[in-house]
């Protein structure tokens, strides 16, 4: 297990954790077939078939995040959406560079030592503050 439940942090909304959970179950799904690839065509394939569901995942967890803020007029939304875009891309980066290359180590590196970094930082700091903002109305700053 890449991540556990556990180590990401709960934020004030049921939708965005249950998104969340989701999210790990997919990441944990795709670093076993990462761990498990043997350089056939039939792995790359099962690797492929989970990042390709991973993206479509992230996109529509992204985009929930984003209509909300827009609807309630989240004061930071172009931070936060920022943020999502950039690690979106670099995802769908990464994605076609494995397409290419077929480099498991690169796969390796971007799962152990950015991702779980990355969604642990995005989701205690910037989720964290947006879905107490969805609770109660109120930004950390009291605005
Ligand atoms: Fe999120
Ligand atoms: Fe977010």
């Amino acid at each position: 297990m890449l991540i556990e439940y556990d180590e990401i942090p709960q934020v004030a909304m049921d939708f965005m954790n249950e998104v969340h959970k989701e999210d790990i179950d997919l990441i944990n799904a795709i670093f076993k077939h990462i761990l498990a690839y043997d350089g056939s065509e039939k792995s790359a394939a099962a690797i492929d078939n989970l990042y390709t569901q991973w993206i479509d995942h992230t996109v529509i967890h992204f985009q929930n995040e984003e209509i909300k803020m827009q609807e309630m007029h989240f004061p930071p939304y172009l931070a936060h959406k920022g943020e999502h875009d950039r690690a979106l891309q670099e995802m769908r980066d990464l994605f076609t560079h494995w397409q290419q290359y077929r480099d498991i180590k690169v796969l390796k590196i971007y799962f152990i030592e950015t991702l779980p970094a990355w969604l642990h930082n995005h989701i205690s700091t910037m989720d964290t503050v947006t879905a107490r903002f969805f609770a109660t109305g109120q930004s950390a700053c009291g605005g």
